[in-house]
């Protein structure tokens, strides 16, 4: 065959309908790079990553952790209280002669490979990549022509909320501003207790500056996130004994710092989650629970522990909120190491900025050894004074000022002016009333650690991996069967009543009760049997001539392709025992005395 295997992969998602570029009607009159559709088989397969990851990630553990959906668009205070609006920014560069626009560093990057020079320029200043396009007069790629300064470009999606145009508002970069801002009303749901969790599984927007790699770079994606708040002061985990035994491999800060200077990729060591935390690799124990949960999240999608690994961020690399970040990264065929999730510590800054902004108390309470006491400041607002200052907008004050954080009432108390959002509170517009009470517990703003997944990378990473070519050219999906996106296929020998009929209604019957089936009667039994390999059907169910007798069908085991011989009326269980609990189908068979049937 003279295509390679990615090659015949990228082809195989296009043609089957798993995936194919968005807007491809209009592709040639416009620019639109980073938008991908998924096809019916590809819809089944995220649904069904989706719902591994649930299994994985929240169901186990929904005493504590909550799923919630929140917008796609946020206003704008949301961003600059985040901090994406000053730093979710990127590097660009312009060639001065054709015009095409580079995202800086990926470009210095691949320049320099293609010369056999390896060099990482993650975290490098504006100023660094154009010392490095200088000093190896890289030019434009395309025309050769000289290449501009390198300047940031913000990665937001802009737009208006409603028809006024200074009411801007953003697409989300990512979900967990949705969570932090919605803080207080789950936070009440959750029963104010720590540690609890929110998770959110949603669409994103990030206009990336040139998106060429498929679903690995796109400018609108999907990411399962979960924010876990706990309190500083006891960053146990109760549920890291549960992953004691996992493997994690990864590499240290130390190591990452040793291997640039080397000028080599960081070497993965194996640890279990324990030892990560012992060793103070982590800050806490919900990083290294969490990095367990990812692994054996990626090996159950098929991904094997040598091809995974979480790579440490060094503090110039990461995100402008994290205080400890690993990605984790997965190898793949086509485009090398990939970062499939990030792990972040993102600490109290977000909720502490939001705090800021909103003028919302944003916090929770922890019981104190002994009581101790302290100054309250009480602020009332001066109904007569915010009436005169504000005027239609005086309710709204006054219900800001009832709500007044203690710092900020503290800061009044100075004689200090502070800002609520758009509004500013000096203290005339105030009665203040200090008072010294003994207090029990004290308040505080929880700690925050983010496991973040990239869904679209995901389903790509995982697709490579059962991508299988028997005899060179055969294909063979071998994906785990919860993943695959046609559970059972139901196929009579022959194209002949009644094999036909049994088979329709076995195959609607199946259908009924929730299975994806695909009922096939076109073509030899063979080759039927290879369009279901190709589709990934985990088990093929064949109606012949004895089922018309006794009322029994085989079952063919996608990857042995052997079969088992059942009752009709058995065939929902046995299927459902393969794809819930991940028995292998043979081993059912034998369990219940069933005929194996062991050719191909
Ligand atoms: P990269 O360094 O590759 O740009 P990132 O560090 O910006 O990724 P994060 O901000 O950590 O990525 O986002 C969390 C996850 O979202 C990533 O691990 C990845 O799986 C996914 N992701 C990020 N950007 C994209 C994109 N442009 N297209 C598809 N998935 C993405
Ligand atoms: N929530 C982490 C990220 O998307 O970067």
């Amino acid at each position: 065959m003279s295509k390679d295997r990615s090659e015949v992969l990228m082809e195989y998602l296009l043609t089957r309908g798993f995936v194919w570029p968005s807007f491809e009607i209009y592709r040639s009159m416009v620019e639109v790079g980073g938008f991908y559709d998924y096809g019916p088989l590809g819809v089944e397969v995220k649904r069904n990553i989706v719902e591994k990851w649930r299994r994985i990630f929240v169901y186990p553990y929904q005493d504590i952790i909550f799923e919630i959906e929140t917008p796609i668009i946020m206003p704008e205070i949301v961003f600059q209280a985040s901090g994406h609006l000053e730093h979710f920014t990127d590097y660009i560069v312009e060639c001065m002669k054709c015009g095409r626009k580079y995202r800086a560093d990926h470009l210095v990057e691949e320049e320099l490979k293609k010369r056999g020079i390896n060099i990482r320029t993650e975290g490098l200043s504006e100023r660094d990549i154009e010392k490095l396009i200088i000093e190896h007069e890289i030019k434009c790629p395309q025309c050769g022509g000289e290449l501009s300064k390198v300047y940031k470009f913000n990665l937001l999606f802009r737009t208006t909320i409603g028809p006024y145009s200074n009411n801007v508002g953003y697409i989300r970069p990512e979900t967990a501003q949705g969570m932090f801002v919605t803080f207080p009303r789950i936070f009440d749901l959750a029963g104010r207790k720590l540690p609890f969790g929110v998770a959110q599984i949603g669409r994103v927007g990030r206009n990336e500056i040139s998106p060429r790699q498929g679903l690995i770079r796109l400018r609108e994606f999907s990411q399962m996130e979960i924010e876990l708040f706990f309190d500083p002061k006891d960053p146990r985990c109760p549920f890291l004994d549960d992953v004691r035994d996992v493997k994690i491999r990864l590499t240290t800060e130390d190591e990452v710092k040793k291997a640039v200077k080397e000028g080599r990729d960081p070497t993965p060591m194996e640890l279990t989650p324990r030892e990560i935390v012992d060793r103070k690799i982590v800050p806490n124990e919900w990083m290294a629970f969490y990095m367990a949960l990812a692994m054996t999240f990626m090996n159950e999608l098929g991904i094997p522990v040598d091809h995974q690994y979480f790579l440490a961020k060094l503090p110039e690399e990461r995100a402008h909120y994290a205080a400890c970040a690993f990605d984790q990264m997965v190898l793949s065929e086509r485009f090398g190491w990939i970062e499939v999730s990030g792990l972040a510590y993102r600490t109290d800054y977000d909720l502490s900025r939001h705090e800021k902004f909103s003028g919302r108390e944003l916090r929770a309470e922890r019981r104190l050894d002994r009581p101790v006491e302290i100054e309250v400041v009480r602020v009332y607002p001066n109904p007569q004074k915010i009436r005169e200052v504000f005027r239609d907008k005086a309710r709204e004050v006054m219900k800001l000022i009832a709500g007044l954080r203690e710092e900020d009432a503290r800061r009044l108390a100075r004689g200090e002016k502070i800002r609520i959002g758009e509004y500013e509170i000096t203290p005339e517009l105030v009665f203040l009333k200090v008072e010294r009470k003994k207090i029990t517990k004290e308040k505080f703003v929880p700690h925050v650690v983010e496991p973040s997944f990239g869904i679209d990378r995901i389903v790509y990473v995982t697709l490579e991996h059962a991508f299988t070519l028997v005899d060179s050219d055969k294909i063979l999906l071998r994906l785990p069967p919860d993943i695959a996106p046609i559970k059972v296929a139901v196929l009579p020998l022959v194209r002949r009543e009644p094999l036909t009929s049994i088979g329709a209604s076995i195959a609607r019957e199946l259908a009924r009760r929730g299975l994806k089936v695909l009922y096939d009667d076109d073509g030899s039994i063979g080759s039927r049997y290879s369009r279901c390999d190709e589709l990934g059907v985990p088990i093929a169910v064949t109606v012949d001539d004895r089922t018309v007798e006794d009322g029994t069908v085989t079952l063919r085991d996608r990857d042995t392709r052997i079969q088992i011989r059942a009752k009709i009326s058995d065939i929902y269980s046995i299927v459902r025992s393969v794809i819930e609990e991940k028995r292998d189908l043979v081993n059912v068979g034998r369990e219940l005395g069933l005929e194996v049937i062991e050719r191909t």
